[in-house]
């Protein structure tokens, strides 16, 4: 009696929860309506496996402060069904603890399952085990690939439904997505690639998840699907293909993600923030930053190939979590003008009129509704003053003005009042002399010496990689035994190939992204009888993009193999080939330190290939984010305490050319604005806090391929070096350091132009600055954040220049 009274209890509280807990979310033409009102939406995708468990509520609260309303992810199959139907839903691939954090916050959720996700990610997140999978042909009309589908979105659904996590359930989901940017390659399917699309709609739409379902770049996406825009610039112009589909902008690149051997491109404030304004000067209601949060590949999940280990994005929380300036602040203040403006947007008529030279005014108004309007300078060379509604505007190129009333600029795309700051990486002094790394080291056994460990077979002919490792490596070993003397010729679709002769390495050679075939030729020399030949082939991530990109080969498959002698040449493509997958260190799985292996201590071999080099450290303290500087070393794979940070190859130095000073201004691509030219794609790799452990020795392992010296090797902690800000009379300057630090100096402070950069100004002498430099000091001096308001009277020391004279500041933190 008493337990069917309580069951009742819980009954009746649960259905009132979802009465009064639960969201609806439907959509018009103008917008997503929620609760019954149309929504102006900024949203911000941060993956969850490129992070970790610990960092997310923090990403999410800075998402939150930043002013996004939502946050948006894709769902990484490959991550949670790396072997047919054996499901991982833990550690950073637990995608129901991550919307929940979403929830806490009291953010909503976009949750783009694909599973096809492109994303940079391995094999574009697609378990290779379909392979295997008889007559299966993926992202098309072909029943075993849409069972897969099906079975894996149905998954996702049925456990985001049982959390309860679905916006009509009370959760924070407001809508779904299912494939990704299938309409770039669609014509290449044939009459398939449509009927695909109507499946994948038909599918998505009978798991019943009561909230909008979004297709990407997807023209042809049949209702009740909405179709969504991707890309730079672009999406101001888009219009969905159904009246009643609202204008989302879906991917919006904050920046770009950079290859090995590339430098690291830039995506400007001001620039970003420009076609954001564009797009809701132009009916946009719903817009996603893509990446909001890049974070990391760990593992072997950075896809390509030749993806370097950080997914920074330049996005506006950079790798590690910190908010990056100016382009975090300078969001959020665009956000916060554009919301102020969400009922004329949503509910406004819209009037729009065009002046010519690329000068548009916008205003949304109606009856009841405030008004509120837009100024906008497409024109990428020349500024422009406009006359609008009796007042006159400077309108920077390149820019938008906001007038939330139609009177006074709140807001201009190119006007950066925010702070900046520049992070440093710093080499803990107070531990220096705990901080050295003492090593031992082991060599990997290789070439025909290391038959007898791991898997292995011999069949007549050069396999592709894949196929046979199931992506469980990135090496494969191939061995095949010959006589006398020749060139040593491999044809192969990389991605990296070590070649050795009676296991002696003979050379080694890569690819570049865009060049994936290349051809190896070495003289080799043979021993009078039998000589085996070994070839590494090792992959550097799976391709994500493209059409058919699935079927992009990797490794040596087919050849030919030959050896080219003076006066005869030996196809070697169809001897008998002997095979081994991995690694013999993977195999020990050497990185977890289960099983007792032979290590060498006391002098360690430097640019040695193939060799496994382990090390213990104390962790930084404080809680600043950690890196290890792999400068010295070659290119490998690093672990501490047995988690995998990812590949390394800090000796794959970017191109010289391609960095200059870059004008925001105009059209943008991803490599207009580099910087890095001529350095290390990347010598720092993210430790993130939570793998590490305090009071006790934690373990660095790296295996090194291609031979390095891991004498250099140390780590570092991520930090604040710098901040400046600036504001004129009669606006107040505003200075934070991040969470938990403080600004510890003033540097300097003026109200003459500095010169320089923030973190290294200087000038400022023409002006007495002792007046500005006492009260920055007194307001600022050891807090975690401080704000000035600069009026006349502070600034009168520097009369001699023109009014309204502006304050330039540099902090330390
Ligand atoms: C898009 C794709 C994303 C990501 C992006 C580039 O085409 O949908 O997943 O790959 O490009 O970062």
């Amino acid at each position: 009696m008493e337990v069917s009274k309580c069951c009742l209890f819980l009954l009746i509280a649960s259905s009132l929860c979802y009465i009064a807990c639960s969201t609806t979310v439907s959509h018009d033409g103008r917008a997503l309506v929620i609760d019954g009102r149309r929504r102006i939406l900024f949203s911000g995708a941060i993956h969850y496996p490129r992070s970790t468990p610990e960092m997310w509520p923090d990403l999410v609260q800075k998402s939150k402060e930043g002013g996004l309303d939502a946050i948006e992810t894709y769902v990484f199959w490959n991550g949670h069904e790396p072997r047919r139907r054996e499901y991982h839903f833990g550690g950073n691939y637990d995608l129901i603890r991550f919307l929940k954090e979403v929830h806490n916050a009291g953010l909503y959720a976009i949750l783009r399952i694909g599973p096809y996700v492109c994303a940079e990610w391995n094999y574009g997140g697609l378990p290779v085990w379909l392979r295997q999978i008889p007559d299966i042909e993926l992202r098309t009309d072909n029943q075993p690939w849409k069972d897969e589908m099906q079975n894996f979105t149905t998954l996702i659904v049925d456990m985001v439904k049982e959390a309860g996590l679905f916006a009509t359930q009370g959760g924070p989901i407001i809508l779904a997505q299912i494939e990704n940017e299938y309409g770039n390659v669609e014509t290449s399917y044939g009459d398939a690639g449509p009927r695909y699309v109507n499946w994948c709609s038909q599918m998505a739409d009978s798991l019943s998840i009561d909230v909008p379902w979004i297709m990407c770049q997807q023209a042809d996406a049949p209702q009740p699907m909405i179709n969504t825009c991707n890309g730079f610039s672009g999406c101001d112009a888009f219009s969905p293909n159904n009246e009643n589909s609202p204008k989302i902008w879906t991917e919006n690149w904050t920046g770009w993600f950079k290859n090995w051997g590339s430098p690291d491109p830039h995506r400007p404030a001001e620039e970003l923030a420009f076609q954001v304004a564009r797009f809701f000067q132009t009916k946009g209601t719903l817009q996603n930053y893509y990446m909001y949060h890049g974070g990391t590949n760990f593992g072997r999940t950075s896809g390509g190939p030749y993806i370097i280990t950080s997914y920074d994005y330049d996005a506006p929380l950079d790798e590690y979590g910190y908010t990056r300036q100016p382009k975090w602040g300078h969001l959020k203040e665009l956000h916060a003008s554009i919301k102020l403006m969400e009922k004329a947007l949503t509910y406004g008529e819209f009037e729009e009129v065009n002046l010519g030279n690329g000068l548009t005014t916008t205003k949304y108004s109606g009856d009841g509704i405030n008004p509120a309007c837009f100024l906008s300078n497409q024109n990428g060379k020349s500024n422009a003053t406009i006359d609008f509604e009796g007042s006159t505007y400077f309108l920077p190129a390149w820019s938008v003005s906001i007038l939330p009333d139609c009177k006074s600029e709140a807001y201009n795309t190119a006007k950066v009042k925010t702070q900046t700051w520049l992070m440093v990486k710093k080499r803990n002094t107070a531990m220096e002399a705990s901080e050295i790394l003492y090593w031992s080291w082991r060599p990997e056994r290789l070439g025909a010496s290391a038959k007898g460990f791991g898997s292995t077979f011999t069949v007549n002919n050069l396999l592709e990689q894949k196929s046979v490792t199931l992506d469980e490596s990135d090496y494969l070993c191939v061995d095949v035994g010959e006589e006398e003397e020749f060139t040593l010729s491999v044809n192969t679709t990389g991605h990296i190939l070590h070649a050795f002769v009676n296991d002696r390495l003979v050379g080694s050679q890569y690819g570049t992204a865009g060049q994936l075939n290349f051809i190896f030729e070495r003289k080799v020399w043979f021993n009078p009888g039998r000589n085996v030949i070994s070839l590494l082939s090792a992959t550097v991530g799976l391709q994500n993009y493209g059409a058919y990109y699935d079927l992009a080969p990797t490794g040596i498959v087919g050849g030919p193999v030959k050896l080219i002698g003076e006066n005869t040449t030996l196809d070697l493509s169809n001897n008998s080939w002997s095979y081994k997958i991995g690694l013999d260190g993977e195999v020990r799985q050497i990185h977890l330190g289960r099983r007792a292996v032979k290590w060498h201590s006391g002098m360690f071999p430097t640019n040695r290939p193939f060799t496994w080099y382990k090390t213990t450290f104390e962790a930084p303290l404080g809680s600043e984010a950690v890196v290890v500087d792999l400068l010295g070393m070659g290119k490998g794979t690093a672990w501490v305490n047995g988690n995998s940070i990812g590949r390394f190859w800090p000796n794959y130095t970017a191109s010289a050319d391609g960095c200059h000073e870059c004008d925001y201004r105009g059209t943008f691509s991803s490599n207009k604005c580099q910087t890095g030219c001529g350095e290390p794609s990347q010598r720092w790799y993210h430790v993130p806090r939570s793998f590490l452990k305090h009071g006790e020795p934690n373990t660095l392992l790296l295996f090194e391929e291609a031979g390095g010296n891991p004498l250099q090797v140390n780590f570092q902690t991520v930090t604040v070096g710098a901040a400046c800000a600036s504001a004129s009379e009669g606006e107040t300057l505003s200075l934070s350091c991040h969470r938990g630090s403080t600004i510890s100096s003033v540097d300097f402070a003026s109200f003459q132009e500095p010169k320089g950069t923030c973190g290294a100004f200087e000038g400022g002498e023409g002006c007495s600055s002792d007046e500005a430099f006492a009260v920055v000091k007194d307001s600022c001096l050891g807090k975690e954040s401080c704000s000035i308001e600069i009026t006349e009277e502070f600034g009168k020391s520097c009369g001699t220049l023109p009014s309204p004279r502006k304050l330039a500041v540099q902090v330390t933190c």
